[in-house]
């Protein structure tokens, strides 16, 4: 097999997929006006993915996340899932959601193939969290990871975004909330967006201040390995979950990254800070394609930088993490 490499030796295993870009919550970060400005119609078809996919996994991925915008908005969400599990090759499907309805439909995620769910959880206070997102849906999200444990989920991953005036007080709460549950706690630093550049001067806030509380009440760095994604995971040992740093503005961030992403319109995209992304969708009309869209996946693999540039406030093109999902 002819597995995808970039130039710096970086390998791709993992890809994310965006099937909408549109989004139900109004996030203060990400769509504080919701989101139909950003909203485009013409989202891959089931067809479209499968064709993208299954060349993909003929370069080497075998794990599929399928984010949004809100990834469950798209009628064909379970369709979606099933189409892609079932192509050889891909082992893990996993899926970003804000967890939205989770409670009625997680059943039926996981009935169609999804394997992990990442969930994001800004803040346990229900008015705190109506705050940050537009709705008062924290309990909802809550009995949607309670019925995904009865339904035997091994754990969760949850995302909360660290924010200064919002949840950065929060720390003992997040905590106490994980103690006794497999659930992974992500503080993900505030990212600067092409829409978001006064709420992000007033509201970031290094990850570093969340590292130097858990190192100081007992918790350990847990060694990572190769595969493992940009966050630096920590556990203790009067805890069930563990908690995990994605701090995008520390130096050593990028090193080996092994994100791709294709974006809802079928362009793939290097970097979440890069410039523009390369169109595949003209290759994803017909089976019979194949061998030339895995040419120039190929191709464009070695055009990924090695860092971003967001230290320098160089955004690329993306106005909104909707656009790509995150
Ligand atoms: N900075 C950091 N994280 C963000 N997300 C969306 N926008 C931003 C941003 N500007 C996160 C969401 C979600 C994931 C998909 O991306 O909170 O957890
Ligand atoms: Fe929607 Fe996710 Fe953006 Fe929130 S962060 S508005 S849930 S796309």
């Amino acid at each position: 097999m002819l597995r995808l490499q970039d130039n710096l030796g970086r390998t791709f295993p993992y890809l994310r997929l965006s099937i909408t870009d549109l989004c139900n919550f109004r996030c203060n970060y990400c769509l504080p006006d919701g989101c139909e400005e950003h909203h485009h119609k013409q989202s891959l078809t089931v067809d479209e993915i499968r064709r993208l996919i299954s060349a993909f996994a003929r370069l080497g991925v075998e794990k599929v996340r399928i984010t949004g915008g809100e990834p469950t908005l798209r009628h064909e969400f379970n369709d979606i899932v099933s189409t892609i599990k079932q192509i050889p090759g891909i082992q893990t499907v996993a899926m970003t959601t804000n967890g939205y309805r989770m409670d009625e439909r997680i059943e039926s995620w996981l009935k169609a193939g999804v394997d992990a769910i990442n969930v994001s959880i800004d803040s346990l206070d229900a008015r705190g969290f109506q705050t940050i997102t537009g709705h008062d849906r924290l309990q909802e999200v809550l009995n949607g990871i309670k019925r995904g444990f009865q339904l035997g989920m091994p754990g969760f991953k949850v995302n909360a975004v660290l924010m200064r005036g919002h949840n950065a007080d929060q720390l003992p709460d997040f905590l106490n909330w994980i103690k006794d549950q497999p659930i992974t706690l992500r503080f993900i630093e505030l990212m600067q967006t092409g829409d978001n550049q006064d709420f992000f001067n007033q509201q970031h806030l290094a990850g570093n201040t969340v590292r130097e509380q858990l190192l100081n009440s007992g918790w350990v760095r847990v060694v990572r390995h190769k595969s493992a994604g940009p966050a630096q995971e920590y556990y203790h040992p009067d805890y069930r979950g563990r908690i995990g740093l994605i701090t995008p503005y520390s130096p050593d961030f990028c090193d080996d990254c092994n994100r791709l992403r294709v974006s809802s319109l079928g362009k793939l995209q290097l970097c979440l800070f890069g410039d523009q992304g390369y169109d595949l969708r003209d290759l994803l009309q017909s089976d019979q394609q194949q061998p030339e869209l895995i040419n120039r996946i190929r191709n464009f693999i070695q055009l990924k930088q090695d860092k971003h540039f967001l230290e320098d406030g160089f955004t690329g093109g993306t106005a909104t993490l909707a656009q790509i999902g995150g």
